[in-house]
């Protein structure tokens, strides 16, 4: 009998817990979400997909606004902070400063041609209930989602409106040594296998400062598709520069058409990264869960978890990779320079065809 009502309870424990975890409220606008507090995002999940995203494209604007996620949300120095607190002198992390304090921020040397975006989010989030903060770490996620290959990015709300802006210094540099932009990240608790994971978001990038001459030069073959295939090219032996020669940060590409930062070619052979980098090689779901991963925590930089409401269903679910890992035509694995001392590059066949000429991103 005893064992028999304790049975019963457990059963019924068992019921209330999975009826709470699968209650789902409805919105006034029709989709369904599991926590009231996140209803407010779909007006601007529609907002940002019609009017920044162009029907929901992985384009430039996506591009820009993973960018913006990091610049944001990498302003943030305890060390700085230490005797400061009260005037936030360290910077307030993924706190949306960089849209609040655009000025002084977008003038820093490292933000160069962030102020494109910036411009065109402001008027969303000003039709919008919502801090700038969430808006960014938000268009951020939603814009990953709308390219094939990437993982559905966590999105948690609740950054309140920044206090002050990020200290000068902060964003790593593509002339930096990876001493430097190891010693940068460790500041907000990042590890190098972390680092090298966030730089998967290059692979839907391009570069309109390193070489003016070039702008929307993507870092990658397949710039609108979250595949594997910057981790594969960058391993590539350099052979030229794809504009008006060698500019600040910049190393040679294995491509016309594709540009190389030299902190990405560093991480890629440099002994303390090199190995992660590889282990993305043709592995599209390692790099899709330590991207999530790395991403999840990089955007609630300054806040805690624990005050932040998870919205994540509120994020579209992304459309599979499109396309094989695959050397670019007319490379072969000779032209792979190894680099992990403990594991050989994976062996890939390359495309059929002439040697491969990437085209820019177009500007929309
Ligand atoms: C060592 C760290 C990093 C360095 C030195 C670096 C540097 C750069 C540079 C120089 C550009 C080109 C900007 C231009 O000329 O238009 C760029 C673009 C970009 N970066 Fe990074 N980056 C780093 C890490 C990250 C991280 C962690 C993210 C996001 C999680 C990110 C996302 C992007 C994206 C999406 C673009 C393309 C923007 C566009 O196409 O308009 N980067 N990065």
């Amino acid at each position: 009998m005893k064992s028999f009502a304790a049975a019963f309870l457990t059963l019924a424990a068992a019921r209330v817990a999975s009826a709470a975890v699968t209650k789902r409220v409805t919105c006034a606008t029709g989709q369904t979400t599991a926590n009231a507090a996140c209803c407010v995002l779909f007006p601007v999940l529609d907002d940002i997909q019609e009017n920044l995203f162009d029907g929901g494209e992985c384009g430039e604007e996506v591009h820009e606004s993973l960018r913006l996620t990091f610049h944001d949300a990498i302003g943030f120095s305890p060390t700085k902070a230490i005797f400061t607190d009260i005037f936030n002198a360290g910077g307030g992390g993924a706190d949306g400063s960089v849209i609040t304090f655009d000025d002084p921020e977008t003038s820093f040397p490292a933000n160069l041609g962030i102020d494109d975006i910036i411009d065109a989010q402001k008027p969303i989030i000003a039709r919008h209930n919502i801090t700038p903060g969430d808006f960014v770490q938000f268009a951020g996620a939603v814009g990953v989602s709308n390219c094939p290959g990437a993982p559905r990015l966590e999105f948690l709300l609740g950054r309140p409106v920044a206090k002050a802006a990020s200290p000068i210094g902060l964003v790593p540099e593509p002339f930096d040594t990876i001493t430097d932009v190891l010693a940068r990240f460790a500041e907000v608790n990042f590890s190098p296998p972390e680092v090298v994971a966030l730089l998967a978001s290059h692979t839907i990038a391009a570069a309109d400062h390193v070489d003016e001459s070039i702008p929307g030069t993507p870092f990658d073959s397949t710039p609108g598709i979250f595949d594997t295939q910057l981790f594969i090219e960058m391993q590539l032996r350099g052979v030229l520069f794809p504009g008006d020669g060698s500019n600040p940060g910049q190393v040679e590409s294995p491509l016309e058409g594709i540009i190389r930062l030299n902190t990405d070619a560093t991480l890629a052979r440099d002994d303390r990264t090199s190995c992660t980098w590889q282990s993305f090689v043709n592995n599209q779901a390692k790099m899709q869960t330590e991207f999530r991963a790395a991403m999840a925590k990089m955007a609630i930089i300054g806040h805690s978890r624990a005050n932040m409401i998870d919205c994540s269903d509120v994020i579209p679910v992304p459309k599979p990779v499109v396309g094989k890992a695959h050397l670019p035509a007319g490379k072969s694995m000779h032209d792979i320079e190894q680099a992990c001392a403990t594991a050989a590059f994976p062996t890939l066949t390359a495309d059929p065809g002439p040697q491969t000429s990437v085209p820019a991103v177009p500007p929309s």
